[in-house]
């Protein structure tokens, strides 16, 4: 072939669409899954607005109260005038203590490696200046900051990657109520609403996790999905490292886009096809922060810890939610959990981050152990510490055929070689002395090949 000829070909291909992806799904599923996310394994959800201000029963505070849900009516009724409006609690988002520094320092020491915010829910306010949310959103009134912006510097500046979350439809928007009246014939609220503005939050915040929820009452072909993400994988300033889940229409979620988040803490305990997300929240209850939580409410580091381990065993992600409060305080309960998480994870972070699902994941015999893999290694990570100082596992017996294998634990001081043995079904591992072992709440042991 000629030089030139090899210059046209090189000319057709970068010319005409060919390359780009194309506004339907069967060309969007052909997009890679930038490996950031799959490397990542843990994120921090964080769900912040003017529901923090009441922050009562949840996040969905509006809408159950506008629906007669009773505890929210006869929580208005003893504590706020007749008169009194949703709009009325906005003044007193007041984010005084909001410190975006000190919130990304929690975050890096939690071992999270992405952040994803709340940038609109189902409320509408924006927590950035949008010119879509015109006197509802963080600038005009409330803060008088932009959250979105202050934060996805601080969380940078600790080299942690920033998302943002954004709810397609809003309850009570007229425009969109108008929509949905002609059975979403009409596209008035897409097209003059939310696209221009998720087109803003991209160009002005390049955010890397586009995280789309609100979804489930409208077909794809109302939100112009395809069309958005075709725009969003081709030609946005983030079309490269951009991830984004499945909550996109009607039918859609579980289906299609780079991660599937299927329903709210999904969690499948199975291998699964297509990366995934188990987006859940430490505050079993509520995302957004909630004043009258008890402490049994809140997730347990152990339970945490299970979490994660049967989530990235299982090639998924944790997303990990926390409700700041409205004066922009990480509630100390929460500190506490993130900081453990980060405990743990200084200590095991290499049974987690940029693992594989290895060839089983949960142990056909043994209760909570489960497995990772990274290169020719394999990890057993074990929830309690076993009985006698024994952990007899089943499914990796085929590799400690060979004296070759090498395990040790992860975190022990001595960093001895561990002894095992076989018999015909179980392969017998003996652990250290307890009190050589700087880990908690859950075990790693690496295996070995030489
Ligand atoms: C972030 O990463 C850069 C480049 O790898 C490094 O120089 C810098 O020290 C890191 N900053 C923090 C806070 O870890
Ligand atoms: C609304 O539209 C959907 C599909 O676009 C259709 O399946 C459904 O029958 C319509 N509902 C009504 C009440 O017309
Ligand atoms: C493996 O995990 C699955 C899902 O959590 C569970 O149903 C099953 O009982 C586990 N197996 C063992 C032996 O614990």
């Amino acid at each position: 072939m000629t030089p030139i000829a090899v210059l046209s070909i090189f000319a057709l291909c970068f010319s005409g669409s060919l390359g780009k992806y194309q506004p339907d799904w069967k060309s969007l599923d052909t997009r890679p899954l930038p490996q950031w996310f799959d490397d990542a394994k843990i994120g921090i959800f964080l769900h912040w607005g003017v529901f923090s201000v009441p922050s009562f029963g949840s996040e969905w505070f509006w809408n159950n109260w506008k629906g007669k849900s009773e505890k929210y009516v006869a929580y208005m009724k003893q504590n706020y005038p007749k008169t009194f409006t949703y709009q009325d609690f906005a003044k007193d988002f007041t984010a005084e203590f909001f410190d975006p520094d000190e919130w990304a320092k929690i975050f890096a020491n939690s071992g999270a490696k992405y952040i994803v915010l709340t940038s609109k829910h189902h409320e509408g306010f924006t927590l950035w200046p949008s010119k879509y949310a015109y006197s509802w959103n963080s600038a005009d009134v409330g803060p008088a900051r932009d959250l979105v912006g202050e934060l996805s510097k601080a969380v940078r500046s600790r080299n942690l990657t920033f998302g943002v979350y954004h709810s397609l439809y809003e309850w009570f928007n007229p425009i969109y109520l108008s929509d949905k009246q002609t059975n979403y014939t009409k596209r008035e609220f897409v097209e003059n609403k939310i696209i221009p503005e998720m087109v803003e939050l991209i160009e002005k915040y390049r955010p890397s996790v586009l995280w789309s929820d609100g979804d489930w009452e409208a077909y794809d072909s109302y939100w112009k999905s395809t069309e958005f993400l075709a725009w969003l994988y081709n030609d946005s300033p983030v079309k490269d490292e951009i991830v984004t889940n499945d909550r996109w229409g009607i039918d859609i979620p579980c289906h299609h886009g780079d991660f599937y988040s299927c329903k709210d803490r999904y969690n499948p305990g199975t291998l699964q096809k297509h990366k995934w997300e188990n987006a859940m929240t430490i505050d079993k209850q509520s995302w957004g922060f909630r004043r009258n939580a008890k402490l049994s409410d809140y997730y347990t580091i152990e339970e945490l810890i299970k979490e994660l381990v049967s989530t990235v065993s299982c090639g998924g992600n944790l997303l990990m939610n926390v409700g700041p409060t409205k004066e922009g305080i990480i509630a100390p309960i929460f500190q506490d959990r993130l900081s453990q998480m980060g405990e743990w994870l200084k200590i095991n972070g290499e049974a987690i981050y940029g693992t594989k699902p290895w060839f089983y994941q949960n142990d056909t015999l043994a209760n909570d152990v489960w497995y990772t893999g990274k290169g020719q290694a394999f990890y057993i990570i074990a929830l309690n510490w076993p009985k006698d100082n024994i952990l007899v596992v089943k499914s990796p017996l085929k590799y400690f055929r060979s004296v070759d294998t090498a395990v040790t634990l992860l975190g022990n001081e001595n960093d001895g070689i561990l002894k095992w043995t076989v018999d015909q079904s179980a392969v017998n591992i003996k652990f250290p002395d307890l009190a050589t072992v700087r880990s908690k709440w859950a075990y790693v042991l690496k295996i070995t090949f030489h």
